[in-house]
Protein backbone atom coordinates (compact mmCIF):
# COMPACT_ATOMS: atom_id res chain seq x y z
CA UNK A 1 0.00 0.00 0.00
CA UNK A 2 1.11 3.34 -1.36
CA UNK A 3 1.36 6.61 1.58
CA UNK A 4 -1.95 7.64 2.31
CA UNK A 5 -3.65 11.03 0.97
CA UNK A 6 -5.73 13.60 2.75
CA UNK A 7 -9.07 14.45 0.97
CA UNK A 8 -11.06 17.17 2.59
CA UNK A 9 -14.70 17.85 2.13
CA UNK A 10 -17.21 19.93 3.50
CA UNK A 11 -20.96 19.39 3.81
CA UNK A 12 -20.72 15.97 4.89
CA UNK A 13 -23.64 15.29 6.58
CA UNK A 14 -25.66 16.39 3.53
CA UNK A 15 -27.25 14.66 0.75
CA UNK A 16 -24.09 15.24 -1.56
CA UNK A 17 -21.37 14.56 0.87
CA UNK A 18 -23.00 11.38 2.00
CA UNK A 19 -22.66 9.98 -1.47
CA UNK A 20 -19.33 11.12 -2.36
CA UNK A 21 -17.89 10.24 0.98
CA UNK A 22 -18.24 6.12 0.64
CA UNK A 23 -16.96 6.04 -2.66
CA UNK A 24 -14.13 7.92 -1.54
CA UNK A 25 -13.33 5.98 1.12
CA UNK A 26 -14.18 2.93 -1.00
CA UNK A 27 -11.29 3.60 -3.29
CA UNK A 28 -13.76 4.72 -6.04
CA UNK A 29 -11.44 8.01 -6.31
CA UNK A 30 -7.42 6.88 -6.36
CA UNK A 31 -8.05 3.21 -6.86
CA UNK A 32 -7.63 0.29 -4.53
CA UNK A 33 -3.91 0.68 -4.12
CA UNK A 34 -4.28 4.10 -2.73
CA UNK A 35 -5.34 4.86 1.39
CA UNK A 36 -6.78 8.00 1.83
CA UNK A 37 -7.22 10.05 5.37
CA UNK A 38 -10.94 11.43 5.22
CA UNK A 39 -11.43 14.92 6.86
CA UNK A 40 -14.87 15.37 7.40
CA UNK A 41 -15.99 19.41 8.01
CA UNK A 42 -19.09 20.08 8.57
CA UNK A 43 -21.32 23.34 10.95
CA UNK A 44 -21.43 22.64 14.34
CA UNK A 45 -25.27 21.87 14.43
CA UNK A 46 -24.78 18.89 11.79
CA UNK A 47 -21.65 17.35 14.15
CA UNK A 48 -24.15 14.86 15.74
CA UNK A 49 -25.10 13.71 12.14
CA UNK A 50 -22.22 13.61 10.89
CA UNK A 51 -20.48 11.46 13.86
CA UNK A 52 -23.42 8.71 12.22
CA UNK A 53 -21.51 9.65 9.16
CA UNK A 54 -18.30 8.34 10.46
CA UNK A 55 -19.63 5.24 12.11
CA UNK A 56 -20.86 3.87 8.60
CA UNK A 57 -17.74 4.78 7.20
CA UNK A 58 -15.93 2.61 9.66
CA UNK A 59 -18.65 -0.25 9.38
CA UNK A 60 -17.59 -0.52 5.70
CA UNK A 61 -14.25 -1.90 6.79
CA UNK A 62 -13.12 -0.70 3.41
CA UNK A 63 -9.32 -1.62 3.43
CA UNK A 64 -8.69 1.30 1.73
CA UNK A 65 -9.98 4.00 4.46
CA UNK A 66 -6.98 4.63 6.76
CA UNK A 67 -7.85 7.45 8.97
CA UNK A 68 -11.53 9.65 9.43
CA UNK A 69 -11.78 12.69 11.23
CA UNK A 70 -14.93 14.93 11.77
CA UNK A 71 -14.50 18.69 12.76
CA UNK A 72 -16.42 21.92 12.58
CA UNK A 73 -12.68 23.71 12.72
CA UNK A 74 -11.39 24.65 8.93
CA UNK A 75 -7.73 24.66 10.26
CA UNK A 76 -8.41 20.51 11.51
CA UNK A 77 -10.53 20.06 8.44
CA UNK A 78 -7.88 21.22 5.72
CA UNK A 79 -4.96 20.37 7.74
CA UNK A 80 -2.34 18.82 4.91
CA UNK A 81 -4.93 18.68 2.68
CA UNK A 82 -3.90 17.16 -0.99
CA UNK A 83 -7.49 17.09 -2.34
CA UNK A 84 -10.76 19.14 -1.26
CA UNK A 85 -14.32 19.24 -2.00
CA UNK A 86 -15.92 22.52 -0.85
CA UNK A 87 -19.40 20.78 -1.23
CA UNK A 88 -21.05 22.01 1.89
CA UNK A 89 -23.58 24.92 1.47
CA UNK A 90 -27.33 25.69 0.85
CA UNK A 91 -29.06 24.40 -2.29
CA UNK A 92 -31.70 25.80 -4.27
CA UNK A 93 -35.46 24.72 -3.72
CA UNK A 94 -37.91 25.19 -6.44
CA UNK A 95 -38.17 28.46 -8.26
CA UNK A 96 -34.69 29.29 -7.35
CA UNK A 97 -31.90 30.23 -10.03
CA UNK A 98 -28.46 29.14 -8.24
CA UNK A 99 -27.14 32.97 -8.57
CA UNK A 100 -29.74 33.46 -5.70
CA UNK A 101 -27.58 31.35 -3.58
CA UNK A 102 -25.11 33.93 -3.92
CA UNK A 103 -26.28 35.82 -0.93
CA UNK A 104 -26.31 32.75 1.52
CA UNK A 105 -23.90 30.75 0.41
CA UNK A 106 -21.13 33.08 -0.84
CA UNK A 107 -19.48 34.26 2.85
CA UNK A 108 -19.07 30.42 3.26
CA UNK A 109 -15.87 30.43 0.57
CA UNK A 110 -13.93 33.38 2.13
CA UNK A 111 -13.03 31.65 5.46
CA UNK A 112 -12.35 28.29 3.79
CA UNK A 113 -10.18 29.83 1.56
CA UNK A 114 -8.74 31.30 3.42
CA UNK A 115 -8.55 28.26 6.04
CA UNK A 116 -7.13 26.48 2.62
CA UNK A 117 -4.23 28.80 2.26
CA UNK A 118 -3.21 28.25 6.12
CA UNK A 119 -3.28 24.68 6.32
CA UNK A 120 -3.62 22.76 3.57
CA UNK A 121 -0.73 21.12 1.86
CA UNK A 122 0.99 23.56 -0.54
CA UNK A 123 0.01 21.36 -4.10
CA UNK A 124 -3.46 20.92 -3.05
CA UNK A 125 -6.45 20.83 -5.31
CA UNK A 126 -9.69 22.12 -4.79
CA UNK A 127 -12.61 21.31 -6.30
CA UNK A 128 -15.19 23.76 -5.58
CA UNK A 129 -19.17 21.99 -5.67
CA UNK A 130 -21.45 24.59 -3.73
CA UNK A 131 -23.45 26.95 -5.71
CA UNK A 132 -23.15 29.29 -7.94
CA UNK A 133 -20.19 27.41 -7.75
CA UNK A 134 -18.40 29.17 -10.57
CA UNK A 135 -18.28 32.64 -8.62
CA UNK A 136 -18.05 30.32 -4.89
CA UNK A 137 -14.71 29.33 -6.64
CA UNK A 138 -13.68 32.75 -7.53
CA UNK A 139 -14.36 33.76 -4.02
CA UNK A 140 -11.67 31.16 -2.30
CA UNK A 141 -9.53 31.69 -4.73
CA UNK A 142 -9.14 35.26 -3.76
CA UNK A 143 -9.19 34.22 -0.61
CA UNK A 144 -5.70 31.92 -0.60
CA UNK A 145 -3.37 34.28 -1.85
CA UNK A 146 -0.71 31.70 -1.38
CA UNK A 147 -2.41 29.27 -4.27
CA UNK A 148 -1.95 29.17 -7.83
CA UNK A 149 -4.85 29.87 -10.15
CA UNK A 150 -4.71 26.31 -11.47
CA UNK A 151 -5.06 24.99 -7.87
CA UNK A 152 -8.88 26.03 -7.68
CA UNK A 153 -11.70 24.85 -10.21
CA UNK A 154 -15.24 24.42 -10.75
CA UNK A 155 -17.58 21.67 -11.28
CA UNK A 156 -18.93 21.60 -14.69
CA UNK A 157 -18.86 18.25 -14.91
CA UNK A 158 -22.29 17.14 -13.69
CA UNK A 159 -23.27 19.40 -16.88
CA UNK A 160 -20.62 17.93 -19.08
CA UNK A 161 -21.89 14.43 -18.17
CA UNK A 162 -25.17 15.23 -18.69
CA UNK A 163 -24.14 16.59 -22.37
CA UNK A 164 -22.95 13.47 -23.25
CA UNK A 165 -25.86 11.64 -21.78
CA UNK A 166 -28.69 13.28 -23.74
CA UNK A 167 -26.20 12.95 -26.80
CA UNK A 168 -26.10 9.53 -26.53
CA UNK A 169 -29.84 8.78 -25.50
CA UNK A 170 -31.04 10.57 -28.91
CA UNK A 171 -28.21 8.57 -30.91
CA UNK A 172 -28.84 5.36 -29.31
CA UNK A 173 -24.85 5.34 -29.11
CA UNK A 174 -23.10 4.09 -25.74
CA UNK A 175 -21.51 7.01 -24.06
CA UNK A 176 -17.50 6.47 -24.01
CA UNK A 177 -17.89 6.64 -27.67
CA UNK A 178 -18.89 9.93 -27.46
CA UNK A 179 -15.72 12.37 -27.31
CA UNK A 180 -14.97 15.85 -27.56
CA UNK A 181 -17.94 17.81 -26.39
CA UNK A 182 -17.49 21.01 -24.32
CA UNK A 183 -19.87 23.14 -21.52
CA UNK A 184 -18.93 26.75 -21.58
CA UNK A 185 -19.21 29.36 -18.97
CA UNK A 186 -21.22 29.49 -15.98
CA UNK A 187 -22.68 26.42 -14.17
CA UNK A 188 -26.68 28.19 -14.52
CA UNK A 189 -29.06 28.52 -17.58
CA UNK A 190 -26.74 30.59 -19.48
CA UNK A 191 -24.06 27.56 -20.02
CA UNK A 192 -23.77 26.72 -23.33
CA UNK A 193 -23.21 23.30 -24.36
CA UNK A 194 -21.41 22.42 -27.23
CA UNK A 195 -21.17 19.98 -29.53
CA UNK A 196 -19.37 21.43 -32.86
CA UNK A 197 -16.26 19.66 -31.84
CA UNK A 198 -17.94 16.18 -30.73
CA UNK A 199 -17.25 12.98 -32.15
CA UNK A 200 -19.60 10.13 -31.85
CA UNK A 201 -18.02 7.04 -32.73
CA UNK A 202 -15.86 9.02 -34.76
CA UNK A 203 -18.24 10.20 -37.03
CA UNK A 204 -18.96 14.52 -36.36
CA UNK A 205 -21.73 14.72 -33.87
CA UNK A 206 -23.41 17.98 -35.45
CA UNK A 207 -24.22 16.17 -39.05
CA UNK A 208 -26.26 13.50 -36.72
CA UNK A 209 -28.43 15.41 -35.14
CA UNK A 210 -31.01 18.29 -36.13
CA UNK A 211 -29.69 21.82 -35.53
CA UNK A 212 -33.17 22.74 -34.49
CA UNK A 213 -33.67 19.68 -32.05
CA UNK A 214 -29.63 20.72 -30.89
CA UNK A 215 -30.28 24.63 -30.61
CA UNK A 216 -33.87 24.49 -29.36
CA UNK A 217 -33.87 21.11 -27.20
CA UNK A 218 -31.06 20.09 -26.53
CA UNK A 219 -29.37 23.12 -25.16
CA UNK A 220 -31.95 24.08 -23.40
CA UNK A 221 -32.37 21.21 -21.62
CA UNK A 222 -28.82 20.55 -20.61
CA UNK A 223 -29.04 23.98 -19.12
CA UNK A 224 -32.53 23.32 -16.84
CA UNK A 225 -31.44 19.59 -16.27
CA UNK A 226 -30.80 20.54 -12.63
CA UNK A 227 -34.61 22.50 -11.89
CA UNK A 228 -35.92 19.40 -14.03
CA UNK A 229 -34.10 16.83 -11.11
CA UNK A 230 -35.94 19.47 -8.35
CA UNK A 231 -38.86 19.81 -9.74
CA UNK A 232 -38.65 15.42 -9.49
CA UNK A 233 -37.31 14.86 -6.53
CA UNK A 234 -38.05 17.66 -4.51
CA UNK A 235 -34.53 18.27 -3.83
CA UNK A 236 -30.99 18.80 -6.34
CA UNK A 237 -29.25 16.49 -7.84
CA UNK A 238 -27.04 14.48 -5.03
CA UNK A 239 -25.54 11.05 -6.10
CA UNK A 240 -25.09 12.27 -9.90
CA UNK A 241 -23.24 15.35 -8.45
CA UNK A 242 -20.91 13.26 -6.18
CA UNK A 243 -20.31 11.14 -9.33
CA UNK A 244 -19.17 14.15 -11.36
CA UNK A 245 -17.12 15.54 -8.74
CA UNK A 246 -15.10 12.04 -8.48
CA UNK A 247 -15.15 12.42 -12.03
CA UNK A 248 -13.46 16.06 -11.91
CA UNK A 249 -10.86 15.39 -9.09
CA UNK A 250 -9.86 11.66 -10.67
CA UNK A 251 -9.66 13.49 -13.97
CA UNK A 252 -7.25 16.65 -12.69
CA UNK A 253 -5.45 14.02 -10.68
CA UNK A 254 -4.48 11.24 -12.75
CA UNK A 255 -5.48 12.48 -16.29
CA UNK A 256 -7.85 12.76 -19.02
CA UNK A 257 -7.64 10.23 -22.34
CA UNK A 258 -5.98 12.02 -25.18
CA UNK A 259 -8.67 11.09 -27.08
CA UNK A 260 -11.08 13.70 -25.38
CA UNK A 261 -11.01 16.50 -23.36
CA UNK A 262 -13.05 17.34 -20.46
CA UNK A 263 -14.95 20.85 -19.10
CA UNK A 264 -13.85 22.27 -16.15
CA UNK A 265 -14.52 25.97 -14.79
CA UNK A 266 -11.16 27.72 -14.26
CA UNK A 267 -9.87 30.84 -13.66
CA UNK A 268 -9.29 33.11 -16.81
CA UNK A 269 -6.14 35.07 -17.82
CA UNK A 270 -7.96 36.63 -20.48
CA UNK A 271 -6.43 34.59 -23.58
CA UNK A 272 -9.21 32.27 -24.70
CA UNK A 273 -11.85 32.89 -26.86
CA UNK A 274 -12.08 36.70 -25.77
CA UNK A 275 -13.39 35.54 -22.15
CA UNK A 276 -12.25 38.40 -19.96
CA UNK A 277 -9.65 37.62 -17.22
CA UNK A 278 -10.56 37.17 -12.81
CA UNK A 279 -13.66 34.92 -13.63
CA UNK A 280 -14.10 31.17 -12.84
CA UNK A 281 -15.01 30.13 -16.55
CA UNK A 282 -15.60 26.54 -18.00
CA UNK A 283 -13.74 25.05 -20.91
CA UNK A 284 -12.79 22.52 -22.63
CA UNK A 285 -9.24 20.98 -20.93
CA UNK A 286 -6.84 17.75 -21.29
CA UNK A 287 -5.59 17.14 -17.67
CA UNK A 288 -1.86 15.53 -16.69
CA UNK A 289 -0.79 14.70 -13.43
CA UNK A 290 -2.63 17.39 -11.06
CA UNK A 291 -2.85 19.74 -13.60
CA UNK A 292 -4.89 20.85 -16.85
CA UNK A 293 -4.42 22.67 -20.48
CA UNK A 294 -7.31 24.54 -21.96
CA UNK A 295 -7.87 23.28 -25.48
CA UNK A 296 -6.90 26.31 -27.50
CA UNK A 297 -8.02 27.82 -30.73
CA UNK A 298 -10.76 25.75 -31.38
CA UNK A 299 -12.65 27.80 -34.15
CA UNK A 300 -16.05 28.82 -33.27
CA UNK A 301 -18.68 30.19 -35.32
CA UNK A 302 -21.30 33.51 -34.39
CA UNK A 303 -23.83 31.82 -32.30
CA UNK A 304 -20.99 30.16 -29.96
CA UNK A 305 -19.09 33.15 -29.50
CA UNK A 306 -22.60 34.60 -28.67
CA UNK A 307 -23.89 32.22 -26.02
CA UNK A 308 -20.16 32.08 -24.56
CA UNK A 309 -20.43 35.55 -23.80
CA UNK A 310 -23.53 35.90 -22.74
CA UNK A 311 -22.20 33.45 -19.60
CA UNK A 312 -19.12 35.66 -19.47
CA UNK A 313 -21.48 38.60 -19.06
CA UNK A 314 -23.62 36.91 -16.46
CA UNK A 315 -19.81 35.98 -14.70
CA UNK A 316 -19.42 39.30 -14.23
CA UNK A 317 -22.47 40.62 -12.86
CA UNK A 318 -22.20 37.89 -10.26
CA UNK A 319 -18.46 38.90 -9.21
CA UNK A 320 -20.37 42.65 -8.97
CA UNK A 321 -22.22 41.32 -6.45
CA UNK A 322 -19.67 40.20 -4.48
CA UNK A 323 -16.68 42.19 -4.58
CA UNK A 324 -16.80 42.70 -1.11
CA UNK A 325 -15.63 38.78 -0.16
CA UNK A 326 -12.67 39.37 -2.65
CA UNK A 327 -9.69 40.42 -1.47
P1 LIG B 1 -27.56 19.59 1.57
O1 LIG B 1 -28.41 20.67 2.15
O2 LIG B 1 -28.11 18.21 1.51
O3 LIG B 1 -26.21 19.53 2.39
C1 LIG B 1 -25.43 20.66 2.58
C2 LIG B 1 -24.58 20.39 3.82
O4 LIG B 1 -23.66 21.47 3.93
C3 LIG B 1 -25.39 20.36 5.13
O5 LIG B 1 -25.09 19.17 5.83
C4 LIG B 1 -24.92 21.61 5.87
O6 LIG B 1 -24.90 21.43 7.27
C5 LIG B 1 -23.51 21.77 5.29
N1 LIG B 1 -22.97 23.12 5.41
C6 LIG B 1 -23.61 24.31 5.30
N2 LIG B 1 -22.75 25.31 5.51
C7 LIG B 1 -21.55 24.76 5.75
C8 LIG B 1 -20.26 25.28 6.04
N3 LIG B 1 -20.05 26.61 6.15
N4 LIG B 1 -19.24 24.42 6.22
C9 LIG B 1 -19.43 23.09 6.14
N5 LIG B 1 -20.64 22.53 5.87
C10 LIG B 1 -21.67 23.35 5.68
O7 LIG B 1 -27.09 20.09 0.12
P2 LIG B 1 -26.49 19.20 -1.07
O8 LIG B 1 -27.60 18.63 -1.87
O9 LIG B 1 -25.44 18.30 -0.54
O10 LIG B 1 -25.83 20.35 -1.98
C11 LIG B 1 -24.70 21.06 -1.55
C12 LIG B 1 -24.37 22.17 -2.53
O11 LIG B 1 -23.97 21.62 -3.79
C13 LIG B 1 -25.53 23.13 -2.86
O12 LIG B 1 -25.04 24.45 -2.92
C14 LIG B 1 -25.98 22.65 -4.22
O13 LIG B 1 -26.67 23.66 -4.93
C15 LIG B 1 -24.66 22.32 -4.85
N6 LIG B 1 -24.66 21.49 -6.06
C16 LIG B 1 -23.79 21.81 -7.05
C17 LIG B 1 -23.75 21.06 -8.19
C18 LIG B 1 -22.79 21.41 -9.32
O14 LIG B 1 -22.91 20.82 -10.40
N7 LIG B 1 -21.86 22.34 -9.15
C19 LIG B 1 -24.59 19.95 -8.33
C20 LIG B 1 -25.47 19.64 -7.30
C21 LIG B 1 -25.51 20.43 -6.16
C1 LIG C 1 -27.60 20.75 -10.49
O1 LIG C 1 -27.22 21.19 -11.58
O2 LIG C 1 -28.27 19.71 -10.40
C2 LIG C 1 -27.22 21.48 -9.22
O3 LIG C 1 -26.49 22.64 -9.50
C3 LIG C 1 -28.39 21.75 -8.35
C4 LIG C 1 -29.24 22.87 -8.90
O4 LIG C 1 -29.53 23.80 -8.14
O5 LIG C 1 -29.60 22.80 -10.07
Amino acid sequence: MKKPVTVAITGTAGNIGYAIAFRIASGGLFGPEQPVNLHLIEIEPALGALEGVVMELHDCAFPTLNNVVATADLDTGFADADYVFLIGSRPRSKGMERQDLLLANGSIFKPQGAAIDRSASKDVRVLVVGNPANTNALITLHNAPNLEPTQVSSMMRLDHNRAINKLSRQLEAKPNVIKNITVWGNHSTTQFPDIQHCTVDGKAAASLVDQDWYRSEYIYKIQHRGAQIIEARGASSAASAASAAIDHMRNWALGTDSSSWVSMGVMTDGSYYNVGKDLIFSFPVHCKDHSFEIVADLSLDDYSMKMIHASEKELIKERDMVLDLLR
